[in-house]
């Protein structure tokens, strides 16, 4: 048969007065006057009522319990593992259009009966107003249940051996030894979506350990994929401490590959902790990581001026600027800088903040990244290179608020140019237009360790290939007179190199072509 042909879900505008944002209002309302969701691990499609528990609160108001979750063991990671391994054994031979079926049916549950729901489980979980909870857990999730059976069903059929007469040579796309180990993060559901549908299409069994700050999004997700017909032991849903459960699934010897989202750092330790168990391992387990980012816009002085700066406004405080493709800093011409700046200053002063339903700006997603920021803010005033032009408050009375922050650096190398914040805040450089040109790109080049995403902002033809070329290496997605983030699946697959990860894309082939281990069959006759 031929799989559908993929038609991105359009985006839900959720606009006053509309019906739609009736239904989910209502949906948010129903959700807050529930006092704590249990959650537990989910073993073989069945919750498991065991273990210690941890609560996962709202950030737009820290005394509002969401979630009341269950932390799984290291017995209970253990059991999940062999069950997920005996159902591998018929996951693994089942066809891709009966995979593809389960996939199908998921997205048509999340288009049709869990849209609202699993909107106010992102929103009120991980801080988002309604647009950028419809683009991440509706619409891009919907993307990728409905992407990777089309992208498995290519990559099956590419390069076909020669034959020569009397011989028939065949590849069989196996999937890999062992079990895949995912570890999603809080910011975006769809990216736990990613994680977790990549590796089974192709047919893989998962241990997933979603995040604290997603419980409630990653929990629903899951009960989606059961009720699509995902058979039991495919996906094992094991939210617990980071540690204790990557200790548990490190002392199974049949780990087939770590596929990670989140920071450089932790992708680091556990590459390294793989790594130390060399001998240990059945096969050499795939470590496939998209990490952090400090993602630049380089405005030239021929931009369309108004434009740039608006595009780096959405790239930098949308979300708060908790997106691994956030803009953080940013190089501007001298000649159209105070242009620049004064259109950024106005706007940003525009950005409304606090009601999750109508505002631009939510608050971060924790105590932790509140004052990891509010650090970073407080570092800056006392940075005689740098000023703040906008924003720097921050109240954590009710939720993890902190206004939209520019700074203005003199100093090139300086700290807010390099290191990521992962919050509202970014840096602005402005460069002599004398230094346009390999200065110039070897500066953004190697400031910063990471090359995820970036952007150029130029009217001028041979200025826009001149950057696209001298920094090939600095970013995996670059953007044209676009902001850097907003990657759409199927359109622009996304992930970066250096210390941005291992660039296997999201939701493309790249990605799936890691959880298979192909065979060469000859045959003589
Ligand atoms: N895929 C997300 C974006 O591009 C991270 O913004």
């Amino acid at each position: 048969y031929q799989l559908p042909a993929l038609v991105n879900e359009p985006f839900t505008s959720y606009g006053p007065g509309s019906p739609e944002r009736a239904q989910l209002g209502n949906a948010v309302e129903e959700l807050k006057k529930k006092s704590a969701v249990n959650i537990y691990p989910n073993v073989d499609g069945q919750d498991v009522h065991a273990g210690d528990q941890a609560q996962q609160t709202s950030p737009f108001d820290h005394k509002h319990v969401l979630t009341n979750y269950h932390l799984a063991g290291a017995d209970l990671v253990q059991r999940a593992i062999s069950s997920a391994l005996e159902a591998k054994k018929s996951w693994s031979k089942s066809s891709l259009h009966d995979r593809a079926a389960i996939f199908y049916r998921a997205a048509s549950l999340l288009q049709n009966e869990y849209r609202n729901e699993m909107m106010a489980a992102t929103m009120l979980g991980q801080g988002k107003n309604p647009y950028q909870a419809d683009i991440d857990c509706v619409a891009e999730s919907i993307d990728f249940l409905k992407i990777f059976p089309t992208l498995a069903e290519q990559l099956y059929k590419a390069q076909p051996p020669f034959n020569s007469p009397g011989v028939w040579n065949r590849s069989e796309c196996r999937p890999i030894d062992g079990f895949v180990y995912a570890i999603s993060p809080f910011n975006f559901t769809a990216l736990a979506v990613n994680l977790v549908l990549a590796p089974i299409i192709v047919g893989n069994v998962v241990i997933w350990k979603p995040s604290p700050g997603a419980i409630l999004s990653s929990h629903l997700f899951n009960r989606i994929m059961i009720e699509a017909g995902l058979p039991a032991g495919v996906l094992q849903f094991l939210p617990g401490d980071a540690e204790l459960v990557t200790d548990a699934v490190f002392a199974n010897r049949n780990l087939g590959a770590l596929h990670f989202t989140g920071s450089t750092h932790v992708f680091r330790s556990l590459w390294k902790k793989v790594g130390d168990k060399i001998d240990f391992w059945v096969s050499y387990p795939r470590l496939i990581g998209e990490t952090s980012g400090k993602n630049f816009h380089l405005v030239h002085k021929t931009a369309k001026v108004r434009n740039a700066a608006l595009k780096t406004i959405r790239a930098a405080f949308e979300y708060q600027g908790q997106k691994c493709s956030a803009c953080s800093r940013v190089y501007v011409s001298k000649s159209v800088a105070d242009e620049f700046i004064e259109i950024l200053d106005v706007e940003t002063g525009k950005l409304t903040m606090g009601d999750k339903l109508t505002d631009f700006c939510g608050p971060v997603i924790n105590s932790a990244a509140f004052e990891r920021v509010k650090k970073a803010i407080e570092s800056a005033k006392n940075d005689s290179k740098t000023e703040i032009l906008a924003g720097g408050e921050c109240d954590d009375s009710v939720g993890y608020y902190i206004r939209p922050t520019i700074l203005k650096t003199s100093d090139p190398n300086s700290e807010f140019l390099k290191s990521e914040i992962f919050g509202p805040v970014i840096t602005i450089y402005v460069y002599e237009d004398s230094t346009w040109g390999p200065e110039l790109f070897q500066l953004i080049d190697e400031t910063s360790p990471f090359a995820l995403s970036g952007a150029v902002f130029a009217n001028d033809r041979t200025v826009v290939i001149q950057a696209a070329e001298e920094l090939r290496f600095s970013a995996g997605n670059f953007y044209i007179n676009d902001q850097c983030t907003g990657a759409m699946p199927g359109h622009q697959p996304f992930g970066g190199s250096r210390a941005s990860g291992t660039n296997d894309k999201a939701g493309s082939i790249t990605l799936l072509q890691r959880f298979v281990s192909p065979r060469t069959i000859k045959e003589n006759f």
